[in-house]
């Protein structure tokens, strides 16, 4: 679904912000990319929405080149979320909104499909339509963009800190609004965020980057238990898995609360020490 090739990038005049980068996601993928300021995370994924046109190397959309394949086509297959909802709002009303986005993308298809999903849409979000963006909470505004970029049914979502400015309700419902798309329509994921404990909620797969290179790319378990990588891309585990590391032996699986209590069971009923 998505490949890219020895990848380098660099805006003008500027030391390169991204340097070498290869990878490549299969269909139904849910990938985080994690490091630390300016690490180059924001950079990658425009390279892969296409916003931005790699140096060297080449970035494929399901096979395609971006830097020669019609921007149309990939605004129908790759959805991208801001980490500012407000950079993608602009109409009046939500239904406007959803409308106006799905005839940009699908404007071939005629007027009632285009109406009748809006409606689906707006029911599916808990949206009447009638509501005014700019009137909204964040996370109800975040909620309208991310509408607005499912109505078109994208097969890769990319999301640039999806949760910043969210609180912890807004959090969950947005992702897990996220979850279920990966999960039923196997939607592609790639998602840039700075909060670990989403990341270990959600993600499957971690790519880790620091000053515009890729350090590590594998299962967000893993990832999170490498303290060497972590320490060096500036990152803090989790907290409970941060809290498994300290606890060592015998916690090595206990990365949700279920597993830190069955882990803490286990220990009490062998007699081991209790730390
Ligand atoms: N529009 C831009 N013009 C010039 N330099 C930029 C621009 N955007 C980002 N950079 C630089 O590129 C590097 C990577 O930035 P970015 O991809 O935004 O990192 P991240 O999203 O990981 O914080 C940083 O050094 C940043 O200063
Ligand atoms: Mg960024």
């Amino acid at each position: 679904m998505i490949r890219l090739e020895h990848v380098s990038f660099a805006y003008p005049d500027q030391r390169p912000s991204v340097k070498d980068i290869s990878f490549h996601a299969e269909a139904g993928e849910f990938i985080a990319i994690l490091g630390a300021n300016g690490a180059g995370k924001t950079t990658t994924v425009r390279l892969i929405d296409g916003l931005l046109r790699p140096a060297e190397g080449r970035v494929l959309i399901h096979g395609a080149d971006t830097a020669t394949s019609p921007v149309s086509e990939r605004a129908r297959r790759v959805g991208f979320l801001f980490q500012n909802p407000d950079r993608q709002i602009c109409k009046n009303t939500v239904r406007e909104e959803i409308l106006f986005g799905l005839k940009a993308v699908r404007g071939e298809e005629d007027e009632e499909f285009l109406k009748t999903r809006t409606e689906e849409v707006l029911k599916d979000f808990d949206f009447t339509g009638d509501e005014e963006p700019f009137s909204l909470s964040r996370g109800q505004r975040q909620r309208v963009a991310l509408a607005s970029i499912l109505a078109v049914e994208p097969e890769i979502l990319i999301l640039d800190e999806p949760t910043t400015g969210l609180d912890y309700s807004e959090c969950c419902h947005i992702m897990d609004r996220i979850r279920r798309m990966n999960e039923e329509k196997k939607v592609t994921v790639v998602m840039v965020c700075h909060d670990m404990e989403v990341v270990l909620d959600y993600a499957s797969r971690a790519l880790v980057m620091a000053d515009g290179q890729l350090l590590a790319d594998g299962p967000v378990r893993e990832v999170f238990r490498d303290t060497e990588l972590l320490e060096k891309a500036a990152i803090l585990p989790p907290q409970i898995i941060g809290l498994s590391l300290r606890l060592g032996a015998g916690f090595e699986q206990a990365d949700t609360p279920e597993g830190m209590a069955e882990a803490v069971l286990k220990r009490r009923e062998a007699g081991g020490s209790r730390k």
